[in-house]
């Protein structure tokens, strides 16, 4: 049997999914992207799935990019159904109906970029390394950077990240947005996997409803996407989850969601 390319480990709905091709930086290509895809379609089937965290196998890299080697000799066609490919597992990750966290370490470039883009929280190490260097390879990003990028840190430093094709630090990455937290190597795993059991612990309604919100709000109008915020606020009070949470706090207890 062939080796997996993505290891999962399930601890009671807190999933972790590993991309394991260190001898590549974990490079994204398509043997990758149909694992994840297949993962993700069982994933989304799952009632008791709490918080996913997704990260690279080894400390060197998260992922350093889409697969050189295997695009190199693409026709446009093929490269179109590739990125075809890579979106669609992508956007999946990105509408999984629980909080996704992008666990960083070192090498977050191209196509790792992009695939922390869709995620709702990257922490980062210190070592870790951003960018968008598809410009030096005669290409501009395929898996969503041009319109994910501009969208989490403005279309000014997008600009900026894209057209350089410069690589910026995990400080910097802070700064301008990219990543919600950045700390020692040593830490990251801890904090990590307190911040995912924190994320569970929280009502699975709210959550998923605050995370449908802010992405389906982004692409709409100011009006429409506060008409959208006034349904999900209103439809959190036909479930049991907010009279256990309104009810938890008058009663000075922690609610159990
Ligand atoms: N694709 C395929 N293989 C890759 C890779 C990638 N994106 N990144 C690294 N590797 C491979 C290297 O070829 C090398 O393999 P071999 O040992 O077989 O030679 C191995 O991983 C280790 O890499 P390096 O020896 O280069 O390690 P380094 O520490 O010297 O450099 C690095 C690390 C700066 C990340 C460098 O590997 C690099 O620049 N990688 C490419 C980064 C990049 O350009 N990413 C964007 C890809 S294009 C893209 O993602 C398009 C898109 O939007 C869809």
């Amino acid at each position: 049997m062939s080796e997996k390319l993505i290891e999962m480990v399930d601890n009671a709905g807190v999933v972790r999914l590993t991309i394991n091709r260190p001898k590549a930086l974990n490079a994204l290509n398509s043997a990758v992207l149909t694992e994840l895809e297949a993962l993700l379609t069982e994933l989304e089937k799952r009632s008791d799935l709490r918080a996913l965290l997704i990260t690279g196998a080894g400390e060197k890299s998260f992922v350093a990019g889409a697969d050189i080697t295997e695009m190199r000799t693409k026709t446009p066609e093929e490269a179109r159904a590739f990125a075809s490919q890579a979106l669609r597992t992508i956007k999946r990750l990105e509408t999984l109906p629980v909080p996704v966290v992008a666990l960083v370490n070192g090498f977050c470039l191209g196509g790792g970029c992009e695939l922390a883009l869709a995620c709702d929280w990257a922490v980062a190490s210190d070592n870790a390394i951003f960018g968008q260097p598809e410009v030096l390879l005669g290409v501009i990003p395929g898996f969503g950077g041009t319109q994910r990028l501009p969208r989490r840190v403005g279309p000014a430093m997008a600009l900026d990240l894209v057209t350089t094709g410069r690589k910026i630090d995990a400080q910097e990455a802070l700064r301008i947005g990219l990543v919600n937290r950045v700390m020692p190597q040593a830490e990251l795993e801890a904090y990590a996997e307190e911040l995912t059991k924190q994320l569970a612990g929280n009502g699975p309604l709210a959550v998923r409803s605050a995370k449908q919100a802010v992405h389906d709000g982004m692409d709409q109008d100011l009006d429409s996407a506060l008409a959208l915020e006034t349904s999900l606020f209103a439809l959190g009070f036909a479930g049991s989850e907010q009279k256990e949470g309104m009810s938890a706090f008058v009663e000075k207890r922690k609610p159990n969601f």
